[in-house]
């Protein structure tokens, strides 16, 4: 089972507060929140690469979002002198500005551009180039008919969140045409959309699971300690306190349908400051 990148949610930080729990759940590897391959920006700069792939307590793959197969060249070719020996593309960003500036799920719209994409994906991390998408920007058919393409190329998997980009983040998966996908690709799939904890979907395909994986730490007996030390990890990572707040209410968001938050969520909300946040 894989983590799922949630920007702003699974980063770094978050990834070393929670290891035991993300490896007690039954995750085997997480895959960072996107970040940009566009000219002139240094991916070892990011975040989420900074330390470098050592650190890390599950093996940790950087995802890349972008439509300039140079640059991902470039951008991979630094990620693998610092270490790091696994990528994925982001083909399934929803968000319209990103998809109408072709990157995201607008590759799925400009088929030549995500070739030449996963030519070099494959080319620079022979054997660990994988691919992030959904089943299409406005129906769900587009990836089956995408599929004799992407089936050219020696992907390490395909991810495949069940959903179009039109969708966002609402309504139904579509099972169905899942299915149709799975039974086209020659690449293994690994199945997303609203699952739950559970190493393996019903078929006994690998899953990658984020939000319930989210919503149930906030069941946890011992999230208050385990807040403390995302916060002290985030405090050191930002230097500042507010960036650090908006990233505790981002997580605690996830819990404020559960009965023990629904009280607290309204705390949380008009917190001024971590220090307020950790008395709560
Ligand atoms: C807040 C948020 C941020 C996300 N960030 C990314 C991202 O950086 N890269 C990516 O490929 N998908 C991203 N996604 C999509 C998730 O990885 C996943 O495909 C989606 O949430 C469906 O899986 P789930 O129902 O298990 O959460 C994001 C989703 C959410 C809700």
């Amino acid at each position: 089972m894989i983590l799922a990148p949630l920007r702003g949610v699974t980063v770094r930080s978050f990834r070393e507060s929670f290891s035991s729990v993300i490896k007690e759940a039954g995750f085997t590897e997480a895959i960072t929140p996107f970040i940009s391959a566009m000219l002139g920006v240094d991916p070892l700069a990011d975040r989420e690469l900074k330390k470098g792939p050592e650190g890390e307590e599950i093996a940790v793959t950087p995802q890349f979002i972008g439509k300039d197969p140079a640059e991902l060249r470039r951008v991979l070719k630094r990620v693998k002198d610092a270490g790091w020996t696994r990528a994925d593309l982001n083909g399934g960003c929803p968000f319209p500005m990103v998809r109408k500036k072709g990157r995201g799920s607008g590759l799925m719209k400009t088929p030549d551009t995500l070739c030449r994409m996963l030519e070099a994906g494959c080319e620079e991390m022979p054997g660990g180039f994988s691919l992030k998408v959904r089943l299409g920007v406005d129906e769900p058919s587009e990836l089956e008919k995408l599929m004799p393409l992407i089936n050219n190329f020696p992907l390490r998997f395909l991810t495949v969140h069940a959903r179009t980009a039109r969708q966002m983040y609402e309504g139904e998966c579509d099972r169905a045409a899942l299915e149709r996908v799975s039974a086209l690709s020659r690449i293994r799939v690994v199945v997303n959309g609203d699952l739950p904890v559970v190493p393996f979907d019903e078929a006994r395909r690998e899953t990658m699971v984020g939000r319930s994986f989210i919503r149930s730490l906030g069941e946890r007996p011992d999230i208050k300690e385990l807040l403390a030390e995302y916060v002290e990890r985030s405090r050191r990572e930002f230097g500042c306190d507010r960036p650090v707040l908006g990233r505790m209410k981002e997580l605690v968001a996830y819990w404020r349908e559960l009965p023990k938050w629904r009280r607290l969520w309204n705390v949380v909300k008009i917190c001024r400051t971590t220090d307020e946040f950790l008395s709560i």
